[in-house]
């Protein structure tokens, strides 16, 4: 193991418990594959915390994985699709007040407040640790404790960080090993003294003796916990992904994206831990680049991960490393590497069709979870965007569906609704995608949802450029979500949720780790912003999006390799519609104009929203960014 580092994390007080009165709870029945003493003291000292009925070391087998499956089919958490239409795959449709993240409910716990920075919200360690002892006191009685390691990237291998969930959830225990490397061999990683992240989990919801127990329990109280400078997580309440599943956001987005700089502070180069999907894309002649993608929760990562090029593009090939998130270090060659942390896909199921995302579809033909989808009468899943309606369902919250439903405007699939699937399944699956170093990055996409204003491409003329355009981005926020839908905000790099410190400190060591492989005489990728959602008068997107996203792909491998055309304007360099290879799509000038043109009235008020977002991180905000503004703002006044 390569990080000596014991986490000095443990009970909400931040102490080790005085040795717990196991017996007084449950057996801790550690396993004899468990040999790290640390480890099992906070595993005692949390049961004793949360008084389980018993406690259950996951081993990641399938023999467990399907134990657990058929308790949830039991218990009513789960239901067994038709094993020959949807084979191994099961439904769980969630409490209706527990369907996305609650980012209200988010706490980045700094010992400053000026570390967590104004986007995030910020509670006292001390006290926060307070609020914690009390939730957590006996909140797991009548529950098992699964105790379930995981590492984030391939076991072993030294970019990897392992975690320990403990969770009261079997859903997020089975969720976990698909989503994760996870199981015993994290334990042999681990040894006596390896390094972990512990990660609490409850779904808040203990049961008196002889209570029966809901499908979903959770709690109307939420708090998903982050102490960025002892790396803990506690999260109470929820069940749902991002939310419960705390190797994802919690620990691969907010706290590494603390572990990334601290490696600074530490005298390094340091890391980026970002919310990005990784493909790898090959001409027609064989070469290949890769690139890496931040759009906002449900704006279109896994569709672009996946990406099948269009007629007229014969020959290329789209390969997918990752769909969510990327940790991306410089490499001894001065070229940055990017892993995918993951194992699997939590991916937004609505909108996902064979005309979309075939491969998506293909990778969940069978062992899947799904997640607030609706039922068919035939025992397998439908939502909105998948096919015609059929002529009955049972929708997300378990009520009969038909397609006037639909018409009156009920969603059969909670639009949030996702599936949960091994990254191995899927049929474009890059063969280094488990390489311990990663792939080479070319180029950083950067892309939010917007229905007016952004044009479809453009190149920035350097890293500061693009790290301006990155941390100006907005996009109109999505289902992922709880809170409202539809609205612009300012969402920097996509990692408006998930950054874990101050974001002016995020877009400072953007520009320092540019600067310094720079000064090594490294090539830096490439920077480019993209927006696939402009719509017309009606509201209708009027790019076709999707497969269709492969010619704007090789637009930018072709300015990469020097060659593709392009106009330079306010913000960078875009195609003119000539600068594009339309093979095999009729997509005039006009269109293009539509979803191309720089409205100057329009930008003169998204800079208005840039200060905004700059004032409100003036405090540490980087001098670059603000000479920045005021260059593109005279460019636009000129
Ligand atoms: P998270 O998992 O929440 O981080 O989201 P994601 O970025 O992976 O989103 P995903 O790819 O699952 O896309 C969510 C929605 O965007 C789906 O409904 C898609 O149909 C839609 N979408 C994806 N790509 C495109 C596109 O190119 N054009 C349009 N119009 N919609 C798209
Ligand atoms: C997102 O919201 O960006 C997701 C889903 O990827 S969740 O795991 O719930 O965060
Ligand atoms: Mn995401």
């Amino acid at each position: 193991m390569s990080h000596a580092r014991v986490e000095a994390a443990m009970t909400p007080t931040g102490r080790l418990g005085a040795a717990p009165n196991i017996r007084a709870v449950a057996s801790l029945q550690t396993p004899d594959w468990v040999r790290h003493p640390r480890l099992i003291e906070w595993v005692g000292a949390i049961a004793a915390l949360v008084r389980p009925d018993q406690v259950l070391w996951c081993d990641g087998s399938q023999e467990e994985y399907d134990r657990l499956c058929e308790q949830m089919v039991a218990a009513g958490t789960l239901r067994r699709l038709d094993p020959v239409k949807r084979p191994g795959s099961f439904l769980a449709l969630s409490d209706p007040t527990d369907v996305a993240r609650v980012e209200d409910r988010t706490f980045i716990c700094s010992e400053k407040r000026d570390d967590a920075g104004p986007t995030n919200n910020w509670v006292d360690p001390q006290e926060m640790r307070a609020t914690m002892q009390q939730l957590f006191d006996g909140c797991m009685r009548g529950r098992t404790m699964y105790v379930v390691p995981f590492s984030m990237g391939p076991i072993g291998s030294h970019i990897a960080h392992i975690g320990i969930e403990i969770t009261d959830s079997p859903y997020v225990a089975a969720s976990m090993r698909i989503m994760t490397r996870m199981g015993r061999a994290v334990f042999d990683v681990l040894g006596e003294d390896g390094g972990f992240v512990p990660c609490v989990h409850s779904v808040g919801k203990p049961l008196a003796p002889g209570e029966t127990d809901v499908p979903w329990p959770c709690n109307p109280t939420k708090y998903i916990v982050h102490y960025p400078e002892t790396r803990e997580i506690w999260s109470f309440g929820s069940g749902y992904g991002g939310n419960a599943l705390l190797g994802k956001k919690c620990f691969a987005l907010r706290i590494a994206s603390n572990m990334g700089r601290q490696g600074v502070q530490a005298g390094g180069i340091g890391w980026l831990a970002e919310h990005m999907l990784i493909l790898g894309v090959t001409s027609p002649e064989g070469k290949k680049y890769h690139v890496a993608a931040a759009f906002p929760s449900a704006c279109g990562k896994t569709n672009f991960a996946m990406l099948v090029p269009p007629k007229g593009f014969e020959g290329w090939r789209v390969t997918t490393i990752g769909d969510d998130i990327a940790w991306i270090k410089p490499h001894s060659d001065g070229r940055l590497y990017a892993i995918n942390p993951e194992a699997g896909f939590f991916g937004v199921a609505p909108g996902t069709s064979e005309k979309t995302n075939p491969n998506c579809l293909a990778t969940l033909r069978e062992n899947t979870i799904f997640t607030n989808v609706a039922l068919t009468d035939d025992g397998d899943v439908w939502w909105e965007g998948l096919s015609e309606p059929p002529a009955h369902l049972i929708d997300w919250q378990g009520r009969d569906w038909t397609p006037a439903d639909g018409k009156a405007g009920r969603k059969a699939a909670h639009p949030n609704s996702r599936f949960t699937v091994s990254i191995a399944q899927c049929p474009s699956i890059d063969p280094h995608w488990d390489s311990v170093d990663g792939v080479p990055i070319d180029a950083f996409i950067f892309g939010g949802r917007r229905s007016t204003t952004v044009p479809l491409v453009t190149e920035a003329r350097d890293w500061v450029e693009g790290v301006y355009m990155a941390a100006t981005m907005g996009s109109e926020t999505t289902a992922a979500a709880a809170g409202q839908q539809g609205v612009v905000r300012r969402d920097p790099f996509a990692m408006l949720p998930f950054c874990g410190y101050h974001m002016a400190d995020y877009f400072a060591h953007w520009l320092d780790l540019g600067h310094r492989l720079k000064a090594g005489g490294a090539t830096l990728p490439k920077i480019f912003c993209v927006n696939w959602f402009r719509t017309d008068e009606q509201g209708r997107f009027v790019w076709p999006g999707f497969g269709e996203n492969m010619r704007v792909l090789e637009w930018m491998l072709g300015r990469i390799e020097g060659r593709a055309g392009g106009i330079e304007h306010v913000f960078g360099t875009s195609p003119r519609h000539e600068d594009l290879n339309w093979n095999g799509l009729d997509f005039g000038a006009a269109d293009y104009a539509t979803i191309t043109s720089i409205d100057r009235a329009a930008w003169q008020k998204e800079f208005d929203l840039h200060a905004e977002l700059f004032e409100k991180l003036a405090a540490r905000l980087p001098k670059a960014l603000s000479l920045t503004k005021a260059e593109l703002e005279k460019r636009l006044a000129a």
